[in-house]
């Protein structure tokens, strides 16, 4: 099952960004379909956070499962400090974003909408642990 949510994991990924690109778009024309488009990034947004907080507690590399080297913490450790606070930390503020962002598709708040949106996005591209990344870098799709 492990393994499954961590390639689900990845995958969606895809998903958020196709869909938060989508939702930019069609706020940029001034659709009203962001009130629909909205809920499914945010839908998607939301499970990424429940898969993304059973591999922080209870995953192979989780807080419950810490294989630290002798002497060092979770923020002296590069490996650990990524994954179990720096990711989280910027892709929970993301989820928090898209949340915001959805209250604002439903007033046709193009602008704020927008905006809320843009800041998501900076975050979700500064947190994924990209392939090239020196010590945490992962693979672009699922078992890659
Ligand atoms: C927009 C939301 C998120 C995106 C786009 C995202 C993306 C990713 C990607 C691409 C990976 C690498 C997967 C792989 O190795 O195949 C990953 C791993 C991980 N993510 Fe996320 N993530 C998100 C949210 C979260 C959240 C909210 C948490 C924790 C609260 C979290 C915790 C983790 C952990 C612990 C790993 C490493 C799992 C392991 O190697 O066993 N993620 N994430």
């Amino acid at each position: 099952m492990e393994t499954g949510l961590l390639h689900l994991h990845n995958a969606l990924r895809w998903v958020i960004l196709v869909l938060l690109i989508w939702n930019l778009i069609q706020a940029l024309a001034k659709k009203e379909s962001i009130r629909s488009s909205s809920l499914w990034l945010m839908i998607t947004a939301h499970t990424m956070l429940l898969i993304g907080i059973y591999q922080a507690v209870a995953g192979r590399y989780g807080w419950t499962s810490l294989n630290l080297p002798t002497g060092s913490t979770v923020m002296s450790d590069s490996f650990y400090r990524f994954f179990l606070v720096e990711h989280p930390v910027l892709m929970v503020s993301s989820i928090v974003f898209i949340t915001m962002a959805r209250a604002k598709a439903k007033e046709l708040n193009f602008r704020s909408f927008t905006w809320l949106l843009v800041i998501a996005l900076v975050l979700i591209l500064a947190g994924i642990p990209w392939p090239g990344r020196e010590l945490v870098g992962r693979p672009l799709f699922p078992g890659a």
